[in-house]
């Protein structure tokens, strides 16, 4: 089985980036495939609704979405996080999100596939629940099933996020309820497999 984390922070190595690899660590642990994608190291543009996608015919733009998309198709679970930003996702990752309208509009494609989120900020009550709904929204318009972390919405880490140990194990426990679910509905291995 397949799960893919994207990070939605702009910077390299920063709180995000830790806290989605302490995620998938969870995963690869449990003897998951892990693949990472990193908005500080990807080009995506802004989605402009040209209408392309809705007829059926592949996305226009040549950039790192195709990537993506592709990764999140052959996907069994996948991981969201995001810094908060003014008590929301970054834009990076709202862009990530918009871009990924082909796989709805060309046979919702994620859908039922497991997902969790997780948000850090600058402070303890700064809006990680917000950013955190922002990503479930995104995953139930895809028609994912969303996961928490078996207490509250999900991950939720203040920075420094190394020394944020409570939070540390929000991020830690949602890795293995997604994880857990994977197990109990797929348990011969991938569900999806790309097709
Ligand atoms: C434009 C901007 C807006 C921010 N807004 C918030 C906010 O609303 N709440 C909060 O707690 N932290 C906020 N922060 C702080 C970041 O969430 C925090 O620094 C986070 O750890 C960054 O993650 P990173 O290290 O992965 O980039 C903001 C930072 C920036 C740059």
């Amino acid at each position: 089985m397949f799960v893919v984390g994207i990070s939605g922070s702009p910077r390299k190595a920063g709180n995000t980036e830790f806290l989605l690899g302490e995620a998938l660590a969870v995963s690869k642990e449990r003897g998951f495939e892990v693949e990472r994608l990193n908005c500080s190291e990807l080009k995506i543009d802004f989605c402009t609704d040209c209408g392309d996608c809705s007829k059926g015919r592949p996305c226009p733009k040549e950039d790192d979405a195709a990537r993506i998309l592709e990764a999140l198709q052959s996907a069994d679970g996948i991981i969201v996080a995001s810094p908060v930003y003014f008590g929301s996702v970054t834009a990076q990752l709202k862009a990530v999100f918009d871009r990924t309208i082909p796989l709805r509009r060309q046979g919702l494609k994620l859908k039922e596939k497991v997902g969790c989120a997780v948000a850090v900020g600058a402070s303890r009550n700064g809006g990680q629940e917000r950013a955190i709904e922002t990503i479930h929204n995104w995953m139930h318009i895809h028609g994912m099933i969303v996961v928490g972390d078996n207490s509250h919405f999900g991950g939720i880490a203040v920075r420094p996020a190394y020394e944020d140990r409570i939070g540390r194990k929000t991020v830690v426990a949602s890795a293995n309820k997604l994880c857990d679910l994977l197990e109990r509905t797929c348990p011969k291995g991938s569900c999806w497999g790309g097709d």
